[in-house]
């Protein structure tokens, strides 16, 4: 999760935040060489003393000047493409989660397994234990397995909600009406938080997200623990 004095992005979960952040890493790259080049430039203009009273045009250097921007934009583009591609990519998921958002509380639902559905709630301050997290902890955790590759479907009951949680790299909106499909995959167990990240009303800030990943048997061990109550 973001601590404090976080400025960058968090440390990823899974092989799709990993991509993500080497493209942003490498978009920022370019980003900084053109504002270097340009800021250099625009300083430099303060000192140019050339005077050419009879200049109208240059073709070769506004060819120049056209074309390369463009070709820098295709560095952009391509490695951006092939990401939203990867995103998109179902494969084989051995876990289905159904999120449905609702003012202001998402509800779950293990339509694998018979009868696993729940809500989860922000838990509030004043009922907040010593190691629980600030408008980020809920009553009641996704648990799923890691090293597995998971399905979840997002939609919404009410109003646009969006599930969200950036260690994953996951972002996917609910929408009324519609059912929105993604998937993901935890490399790593702990715990990852995110919140809602559309803007659904009042309580908008207080409908965070909480997985816990697990390993596969233990996984197996809660879903068992769940059937049979
Ligand atoms: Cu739900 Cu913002």
């Amino acid at each position: 999760m973001s601590t404090w004095a976080n400025l960058g992005l968090q440390d990823s979960a899974s092989p799709l935040m990993e991509q993500l952040i080497f493209f942003h890493d490498h978009a920022l790259l370019i980003l900084v060489m053109i504002t270097v080049l340009v800021g250099y430039l625009m300083f430099m203009l303060f000192f140019n003393t050339y005077i050419n009273r009879f200049l109208l045009h240059g073709q070769l250097i506004e060819m120049i000047w056209t074309i390369l921007p463009a070709i820098i934009l295709l560095f952009i583009a391509l490695p951006s493409l092939r990401l939203l591609y990867l995103l998109d990519e179902i494969n084989e998921p051995s876990v289905t989660l159904k999120s449905i958002g609702h003012q202001w509380y998402w509800s779950y639902e293990y339509s694998d397994f018979n009868d696993i559905e729940f809500d989860s709630y922000m838990i509030p301050t004043n009922e907040l234990s010593n190691d629980g997290f600030r408008l980020l902890d809920v009553d009641n955790r996704i648990v799923l397995p890691m090293n597995s590759q998971i399905r979840i479907l997002v939609t919404a009951a009410d109003v646009i909600h969006s599930w969200t949680i950036p260690a994953l790299g996951v972002k996917v909106d609910g929408t009324p009406g519609r059912l929105n499909q993604t998937n993901f995959f935890m490399n790593r167990p702990g715990l990852f938080y995110g919140q809602c990240s559309e803007i659904c009303g009042a309580n908008h800030s207080f409908m965070p997200i909480v997985i816990e990943s697990v390993p596969v048997n233990y996984f197996i061990k809660w879903i068992s623990n769940n059937i049979n109550s």
